[in-house]
């Protein structure tokens, strides 16, 4: 940056799995239904980047196929024209480690499916390759060890404690816009130390950096841009302060301190804001919702955690491999290569389903279904693998641990009380409503 020191669900069941025991919710479009959709279709016409797909649940069926029957897929035509599907656990890992052939470079397209126009690209080290990714990584990364979070652990409970004791009883109400949204995005301002009054701001540019233009939240990358320029001028603001100040321990000042990103432009400075933004946000949110949701969908295993709330360690894990909050990253095929016994050519998109991943039924034991404590269950595939793993992941597991222990001292009971409504998108995999009623104690 230039500064003179100042600048500018419910899954689809397999035969083995057990019916849905009677009280769990009906998705709009039945798992028989995508099933026989899933089953009847050519495999040639499979286009499973639809967010339709996921809005509707019904993704799970064409997951498994391709698992089964063409693990490495290529499709012709989408939206965001031709990709392969890596579907199965192993190979996701193959293209994960292999950061030579498969690039996240932004200027290739990056780690969406859809290549942004270039006038509205803003760097960030998610989507950069070696040598240019790990210094900026490393700039952040002192913030998410366990001496980073450390600080956080009381102010997180504290928080918690607050959000949890003003909820309604014996009432509705969204899940999500009271708990989920509202903790993540506290979070969030205690990381940039951000104005805390301020902090919706942060959960609306999270969700216009994110929005799928046919949600109807925004209507066309020029908005989309416009309203982030909001977000960078206040982000630049905050820059400003902190560059000429001591070095502190939030995320801005580490940036606008760090040598390796204190120079960086202005655009890197908002990827990386808007990466630091969405990643912190989005992903832990719907783990939030996920989890709850889950529990509900097999009463079995809330249960069990209610007798034993010691297992609220292995519930995280799982909470985050059902929900795999992240669907998929895209990569870019930098040379021929022969994968799977296919042939991807230079300049390919190639996307790891993380989503199939975590379902693949030759790693994890009846995959679809909600088990804490299972085998295995650490090794998911939601926080990535290699150079780009999640750098947050431990302030995401510390967040969802707290919030069960604090759940599980003070309700017997969180109930789900209606389907909940999920995001328009094959990226995130999300809720926007989730409705919940707590029984009066
Ligand atoms: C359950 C919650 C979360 C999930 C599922 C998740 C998932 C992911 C995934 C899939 C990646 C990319 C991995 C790859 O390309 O191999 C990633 C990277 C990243 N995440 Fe998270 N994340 C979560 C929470 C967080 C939090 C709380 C933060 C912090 C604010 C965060 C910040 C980042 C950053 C900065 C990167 C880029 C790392 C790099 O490129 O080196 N994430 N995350």
């Amino acid at each position: 940056m230039d500064t003179a020191r100042s600048i500018a669900s419910g899954p689809a069941r397999t035969a083995a799995t057990p019916k849905p025991a009677a009280g769990r919710f009906v998705p709009a479009v039945s798992a028989e239904q995508a099933r026989a959709r899933a089953y009847s279709m050519p495999l040639e016409d499979f286009d499973v980047s639809k967010g339709k797909l996921f809005q509707a649940d019904a993704h799970w069926p064409f997951f498994e196929r391709l698992r089964r029957e063409e693990p490495v897929h290529y499709c012709r035509q989408s939206y965001s024209g031709p990709y392969w599907s890596i579907t199965k656990y192993h190979d996701i890992m193959k293209v994960e480690v292999d950061h030579q052939t498969f690039s996240s470079d932004s200027a290739l397209g990056g780690i969406g499916l859809s290549d942004r126009p270039s006038d509205f690209r803003y760097p960030s080290f998610i989507a950069m390759d070696e040598p240019e990714h790990r210094p900026q990584r490393m700039a952040v990364a002192p913030m998410f060890t366990p001496t980073g979070l450390a600080q956080f652990e009381d102010t997180i409970r504290a928080r918690v404690g607050i959000i949890l004791d003003g909820l309604p009883r014996n009432e509705t109400f969204n899940w999500v816009e009271r708990v989920s949204i509202e903790l993540t995005t506290q979070m969030l301002a205690t990381l940039f130390d951000f104005p805390f009054e301020e902090r919706r701001r942060l959960t609306y540019w999270s969700d216009i950096a994110t929005a799928n233009l046919n949600a109807g939240i925004i209507a066309s990358e020029e908005e989309r841009d416009t309203i982030l320029q909001e977000c960078f001028a206040r982000f630049v603001e905050l820059w400003n302060e902190r560059v000429n100040a001591e070095p502190r321990s939030d995320l801005i000042s580490m940036l606008a301190h760090s040598p390796a990103t204190r120079n960086m432009d202005r655009n890197t400075y908002f990827g990386n804001i808007i990466l630091l933004t969405v990643g912190g946000n989005d992903t832990t949110r719907n783990s939030i919702s996920g989890g709850l949701f889950a529990l509900n969908q097999f009463p079995d295993q809330y249960r069990k955690l209610r007798d034993d709330p010691a297992l609220v360690d292995a519930l995280v894990p799982e909470i985050i491999r059902w929900q795999t909050p992240l669907a998929y990253m895209r990569r870019t095929a930098l040379r021929d290569v022969e994968f799977a016994d296919k042939q991807i050519k230079k300049g390919d998109k190639v996307v790891m389903w993380y989503v199939s991943g975590n379902r693949d039924e030759e790693v994890f034991e009846r995959p679809d279904d909600f088990i804490i404590g299972r085998a295995k269950g650490k090794n998911h595939l939601s926080f990535g693998f290699g150079i780009h793993r999640c750098v947050g992941l431990r302030l995401a597991e510390l967040q969802l641990r707290v919030l069960w222990q604090e759940i599980l001292k003070r309700f017997p009971v969180i109930e789900v009380v209606g389907e909940p409504k999920r995001v328009l998108s094959s990226f995130i995999r999300g809720y926007e409503v989730l409705p919940v009623r707590i029984p009066a104690a």
